[in-house]
């Protein structure tokens, strides 16, 4: 995923789009550049491999005179981070300046066509095709709105597009959305108008958004933005909406990282995701938000939930809770799987996708598979407005507030919580809740925040058992039922953070294979509340002591058997045994990201990631 950003204004063009860049860089971070036009219609690109500080220093000899411009940051699909491969990318004529998130699918005929029509094509990347494809448009005599229309009628794929050009014409800024592309999001001030990947750098200047859909280009000048469909070029009446985000949701605040703040905005952001949709006495689950269309809910004969990564991982956790409550058999599937599989779904099938980014390429492509099978679809994102949201029914919406680290931790709890609430609310539709007492579990979901406060309070045990651990070059996570998702999680975050491989097991698979790692230089963290399955995970403890392998177990506080075992233990407060991920995954967070800072990484910006992979 890249960002992108333009600026039409009247103040300080070069720093607006700088400071835009800073807040988008969680998008992407390998190289970045920004484009302006100045007073005397010069346009000036400066642009590098390297992230924010290496624009910062680059950009000293950049001219101050500008009226408008664009700005990137990269994470490289086609062509290693380079200077010659950032954006933005010019044409031949110097006068076009573009900057492009996504993939042009058909890169290589059109990079073919201008090179043999006489283009200086000097990058290895699809995007450079568009400015000169627009200069060979505006050549033939068409208009810089004329010639951007017809040039993203040529582009196969999925494309966000902003442009820029040195013109007469009150047209400054072009955008346009194709495909599944990242967003493309238009900003309103008093004296300027904006356009980025999303609202992130925009919330400090403005609270009015119109988004751009798929098929759609927006033609931007001083005193107005119209928008018309690329097909059709039919004019589009859109509408503004006014969202009050709090620009501090933002800001790292006192904490030095935002990973770490965001670990502890989870005791709020597990409230948000509850807010005024779970009451007690009498228990009443309301998803009224969600435009859930409940006859056909009724009617659901299988569920398949979809996603990647963490919210891979939080579906698997889901799957156990929806089946629990509502009798119906519920399948997991890697997004990137279900789109190719040709699954056998039908009207009757409910395909629950989790995608905090709602951008996510591969989800994004599953979700199409099952519109087309006619499944019914709910998507849980954090981000409204975007590819996901569109394509499903209806949507449960995380409510977490902007997470910039690009490691998912609190939109990983939260989709884990709108998971349950989701489960429990079928079960109660359907009637067929089991004997759990409905208002009972309602109030241990919402001690759920105290819990996290209260192991969150333990934080400074992390510093010193993560140096300890960042030595290792391997990890095992093992854990059962619902924990056993979370050790993939834990694994995932340590292999994230730290670059450390790590593999999350079940622990019932330890016997089959897996054994023959055990020795001092392997640390297996176990995880083991001590409920139902803590006498199984205690027989998987005790036979990695018994050769003599290296233990972390994570158990429930209390338990002082453990101290036979295990030289590490993790303590856990008590919580009914239906809700231990939302505990067990947090020591887990917290030790990635100590191993992490241990070892002098970038835990915000962790190497070849983005924070939404909206490439497949
Ligand atoms: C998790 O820490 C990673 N950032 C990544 O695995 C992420 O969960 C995955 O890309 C899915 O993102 P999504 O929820 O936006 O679809």
């Amino acid at each position: 995923m890249c960002g992108i950003i333009g600026y039409l204004g009247n103040q300080d063009t070069k720093n607006i789009l700088l400071n835009g860049l800073k807040k988008l860089e969680y998008r992407g971070y390998d190289s970045i550049g920004i484009a302006t036009i100045t007073a005397s219609q010069e346009l000036s690109i400066t642009k590098t491999s390297g992230k924010f500080p290496t624009l910062k220093k680059a950009i000293v000899d950049h001219p101050t005179n500008n009226l408008y411009g664009i700005g990137h940051t990269r994470w490289a699909t086609h062509g290693k981070p380079s200077k010659t491969n950032s954006h933005p990318h010019s044409d031949c004529t110097q006068k076009i300046a573009v900057v492009h998130n996504g993939i042009i699918e058909n890169y290589q005929e059109l990079r073919e066509k201008l090179t043999i029509s006489g283009h200086n094509i000097v990058s290895e990347t699809d995007s450079e095709c568009i400015p000169h494809i627009i200069e060979d448009y505006i050549a033939k005599g068409h208009s810089i709105s004329q010639a951007t229309q017809l040039t993203a009628s040529r582009l196969e794929g999925s494309n966000a597009v902003v442009v820029s050009h040195i013109t007469e014409d009150p047209v400054k800024l072009i955008a346009f959305k194709s495909g599944n592309a990242g967003g493309v999001v238009i900003g309103y001030s008093k004296n300027a108008t904006f356009v980025a990947s999303d609202i992130t750098p925009l919330i400090e200047h403005t609270s009015q958004f119109t988004y751009l859909n798929s098929g759609e280009i927006a033609y931007i000048s001083e005193n107005n933005v119209e928008f018309k469909s690329l097909k059709t070029s039919d004019v589009l009446q859109k509408e503004k909406v006014i969202l009050q985000v709090n620009n501090k949701s933002t800001q790292k605040g006192t904490y030095k990282h935002y990973m770490l703040k965001e670990i502890h905005e989870q005791p709020q952001s597990i409230v948000n995701t509850m807010k005024d949709r779970l009451f007690t006495a009498p228990a009443k689950i309301d998803l009224s938000d969600c435009n859930l269309d409940i006859s056909r809910l009724k009617n659901i004969e299988r569920i398949i939930l979809i996603g990647m990564g963490s919210s891979l991982h939080a579906a698997m956790v889901g799957k156990i809770w929806i089946e629990q409550f509502t009798g119906i058999p519920v399948d997991i599937d890697n997004a990137s799987e279900f789109r190719y599989r040709n699954p056998v779904i039908n009207e009757n099938t409910l395909v629950i996708s989790v995608c905090q980014s709602g951008e996510t390429a591969d989800t994004l492509g599953a979700m199409e598979i099952a519109k087309a099978k006619k499944a019914y679809q709910i998507t849980l994102t954090n981000y409204l407005e975007t590819q996901s949201t569109r394509l499903a029914n209806s949507y449960i919406h995380l409510r977490t507030g902007t997470e910039i680290g690009v490691a998912s931790t609190k939109t990983f709890l939260s989709s884990m919580a709108a998971l349950f609430i989701l489960g429990l609310f079928l079960g109660n539709e359907r009637k067929t809740i089991p004997n759990i007492n409905l208002n009972q579990t309602i109030l241990s979901l919402n001690q759920i925040p105290e819990k996290l406060n209260q192991l969150l309070s333990q934080e400074s045990l992390y510093t010193p058992l993560a140096k300890t651990l960042s030595k290792y070059r391997n990890f095992l996570i093992l854990g059962r039922g619902l924990n056993y998702p979370i050790g993939m999680e834990g694994a995932l975050k340590l292999k994230e953070l730290s670059y450390i491989h790590a593999e999350g097991y079940p622990a019932g698979e330890l016997k089959h294979g897996p054994i023959s790692l055990i020795d001092q230089n392997i640390p297996i963290i176990a995880i083991a509340p001590q409920d139902s399955l803590y006498p199984k995970m205690m027989t998987t403890i005790s036979e990695i002591a018994a050769r003599n392998g290296n233990i972390i177990v994570l158990t429930t506080e209390g338990n002082t058997e453990i101290k036979n075992f295990a030289e590490h233990i993790i303590y856990l407060p008590e919580i009914d045994e239906l809700l231990s991920p939302f505990l067990t995954a947090v020591p887990l967070q917290l030790l990635s990201y100590y191993v992490g800072i241990s070892k002098g990484y970038n835990v915000d910006q962790p190497r070849h990631l983005a924070k939404s992979v909206t490439v497949e």
